[in-house]
């Protein structure tokens, strides 16, 4: 009796262990089969080909009053902004050995949270030029100052296409400093004031590709173009598919290397460019003219969820380097803070 019911146990164990390995197979015959959709498959590019003429943010605003008024305090906007000559940034400037003439030649200034870049009109029109000296906010100091100079090609070799726009290739002239409606609603047609589904980010037109292509060209930060290799896009033009020409490396390390903040907008772009989910994007947590998160605390709780909170926690814990304060001390290559 033992012996029959041991080989039965053994039979039931060979049978269990084929069916398992059946289930492995089939398993990853699962993974492997929806289809992984080559992110540079749809869509069309500028590449090579001039920018169209596009409406300007004045045009916009005359019709979009509504816009207006937070259109003025938005981060977008204001990224390169006029200097205001009593900010703490060029007071510090003048306190150096030869500082004021420094001073009185910034006619711009880049960023307002962590760090402020000083820069003036360059010989070339369309560019700027960049001082080598930051100041940083939160030290209330200046970084590299031994010997200050202003650089004429970094701002359009390095930092352009994310703040000015319309950089065109070979030129590398910028059509207007910081960013116009033109870089994430692309170039709208005059019928869209009948038919909102002609313009790009309306209620009715936020394919989840399209809007990845649109933030991606900017906050990708990491990425390449094949054709410049510039870390900004080659002429980008909202509804275009980014990643045609502009190569952003979504593995596990290139993850771990980003600013803890720049996780969740890698995961999220993974999702929807290489995976093709399209359930979520960055619009369904954020209010980009609002510049407003609140809507993010009713969604359900999803992976991306973890990139900022600490898992099993409710969503109640942040995890390091997201809380507001913490992410002042972020640091970014790409934009040298
Ligand atoms: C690929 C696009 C891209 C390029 C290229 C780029 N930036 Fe940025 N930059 C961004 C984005 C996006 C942010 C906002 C990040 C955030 O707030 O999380 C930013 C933020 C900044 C800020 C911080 C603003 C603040 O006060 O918080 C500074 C300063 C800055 N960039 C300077 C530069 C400079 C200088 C260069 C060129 C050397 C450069 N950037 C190149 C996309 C870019
Ligand atoms: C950084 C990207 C970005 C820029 C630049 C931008 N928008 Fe938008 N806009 C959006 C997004 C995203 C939406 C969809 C609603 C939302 O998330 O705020 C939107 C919605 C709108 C809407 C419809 C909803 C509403 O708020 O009335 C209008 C009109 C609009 N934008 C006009 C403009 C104008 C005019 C400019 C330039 C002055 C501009 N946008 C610049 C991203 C942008
Ligand atoms: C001649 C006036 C006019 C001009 C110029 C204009 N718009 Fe509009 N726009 C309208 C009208 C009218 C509508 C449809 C009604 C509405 O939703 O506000 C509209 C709708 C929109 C929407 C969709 C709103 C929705 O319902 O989702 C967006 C986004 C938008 N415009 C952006 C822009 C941008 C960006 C520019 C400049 C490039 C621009 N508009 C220029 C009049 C104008
Ligand atoms: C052309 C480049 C560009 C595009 C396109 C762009 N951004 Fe930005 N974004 C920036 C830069 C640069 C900053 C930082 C500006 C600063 O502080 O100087 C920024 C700041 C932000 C911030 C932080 C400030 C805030 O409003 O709370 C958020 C969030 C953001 N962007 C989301 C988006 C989303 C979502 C989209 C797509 C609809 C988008 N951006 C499109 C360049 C861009
Ligand atoms: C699941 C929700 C969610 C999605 C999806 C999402 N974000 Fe965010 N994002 C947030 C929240 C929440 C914050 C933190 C806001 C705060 O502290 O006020 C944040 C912060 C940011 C910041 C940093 C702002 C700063 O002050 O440093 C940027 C830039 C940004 N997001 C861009 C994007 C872009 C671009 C996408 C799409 C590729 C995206 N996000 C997708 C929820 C989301
Ligand atoms: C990019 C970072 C980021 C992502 C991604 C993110 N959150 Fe948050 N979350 C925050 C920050 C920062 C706060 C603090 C309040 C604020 O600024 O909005 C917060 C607050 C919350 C709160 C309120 C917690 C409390 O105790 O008051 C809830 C609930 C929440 N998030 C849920 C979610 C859910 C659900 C997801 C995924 C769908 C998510 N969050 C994704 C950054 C994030």
């Amino acid at each position: 009796m033992n012996r029959i019911a041991h080989v039965l146990a053994r039979a039931a164990l060979l049978v269990l262990a084929a069916m398992g390995a059946v289930a492995v197979a089939t398993m990853g015959q699962e993974k492997a089969r929806p289809a992984r959709p080559d992110p540079a498959a749809w869509g069309a590019d500028h590449v090579g080909q001039p920018f169209p003429p596009y409406v300007t943010g004045d045009e916009c605003l005359f019709c979009h009053r509504d816009v207006g008024p937070a259109w003025g305090q938005n981060r977008h906007q204001l990224t390169i902004r006029q200097a205001a000559p009593d900010d703490v940034s060029l007071a510090a400037l003048r306190e150096l050995p030869g500082g004021d003439s420094f001073a009185d030649e910034t006619q711009f200034m880049l960023g307002a949270e962590r760090v402020t870049r000083f820069l003036k009109k360059s010989k070339e029109y369309g560019k700027l030029d960049l001082l080598s000296a930051a100041f940083s906010r939160r030290e209330g100091q200046l970084k590299n100052d031994d010997s200050p100079a202003w650089q004429t090609s970094a701002f359009a070799d390095r930092c352009a296409g994310c703040h000015a726009t319309a950089v065109e290739n070979k030129s590398q002239a910028f059509a207007a400093i910081s960013l116009d409606c033109f870089t994430c609603h692309g170039d709208v047609p005059l019928e869209h004031t009948k038919d909102v589904s002609r313009v790009l980010l309306s209620s009715k037109t936020t394919e989840a590709r399209k809007v990845i292509s649109i933030c991606g060209q900017c906050h990708l930060r990491g990425g390449k173009s094949k054709s410049t290799r510039k870390p900004y896009p080659n002429t980008f033009v909202a509804g275009d598919n980014l990643f045609r020409d502009f190569e952003v490396d979504f593995s596990d390390a290139a993850f771990a290397a980003a600013p803890a903040i720049d996780q969740h907008i890698y995961l999220n772009a993974r999702d929807v460019a290489v995976l093709g989910h399209s359930e979520t994007t960055c619009l369904n947590c954020h209010d980009v003219h609002g510049q407003s998160t609140a809507k993010h605390q009713d969604l359900n709780d999803a992976a991306i969820c973890s990139t900022c909170h600490v898992p099993q926690t409710g969503n109640a814990k942040l995890r390091d380097g997201i809380s507001p304060s913490q992410r002042l001390r972020m640091h970014s290559r790409v934009c040298d803070y």
